[in-house]
């Protein structure tokens, strides 16, 4: 179903984590529909099943393969997640006794994670730390910058974005 259709439930769910009703507009940040068509991209680096749009797969494919040619591994972290999952996600480090105010700051709130679109991916490489900044001090982050805007990705949360979220040199939207 359209995350739209299902804002009241949203607005609850959001209640109910303590994310404040003015999240979305305090942080500049849009709704993020789930999507309903995925196709498998393979495993990730935990060994779980990914999946991405039909597009967003081709292009993150041709990105990995062309990095591949020129001797860079790119590695998937994460794909899509549903509004569930995010909830999960954020319901695991509530409950080590991270407040929700800093647990915003590198989740966002469900219902408002691009990767509900299908069309966001984490990525790593050898040597690396997945989701750790480290990822700035690597090649295959040097090349990202260099190249993925020519396969449609750009990096959604740079160092002080405006949306209250941490630097995130691992996170990349493609257009679709
Ligand atoms: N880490 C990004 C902000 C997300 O949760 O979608
Ligand atoms: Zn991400």
């Amino acid at each position: 179903m359209h995350t739209l259709l299902l804002l009241p439930a949203l607005r609850a769910l959001h209640g109910g984590l303590g994310i404040p009703a003015s999240y979305g507009q305090e942080r500049g940040l849009t709704l993020q529909p789930e999507a309903t068509e995925l196709v498998g991209v393979g495993l990730d680096i935990m060994g779980r099943e990914q999946k991405l749009t039909a597009n967003t797969a081709i292009a993150w494919e041709m990105l990995r393969k062309t990095a591949a040619a020129e001797g860079i591994e790119l590695q998937l972290v994460s794909g899509f997640r549903s509004i569930e999952n995010q909830t999960s996600i954020i319901r695991r480090k509530l409950a080590k006794g991270q407040p929700i105010q800093d647990i915003l700051k590198s989740s966002a709130a469900p219902g408002y994670s691009e990767h509900h679109t299908g069309r966001a991916i984490d990525v790593t490489t050898p040597g690396s730390v997945p989701l750790e900044e480290v990822f700035e001090g690597t090649t295959a982050y040097a090349w990202l910058r260099r190249e993925a805007e020519n396969f449609g990705f750009r990096m959604s949360y740079p160092r002080d974005n405006p949306h209250g979220v941490v630097f995130e040199p691992w996170h990349w939207l493609h257009s679709g």
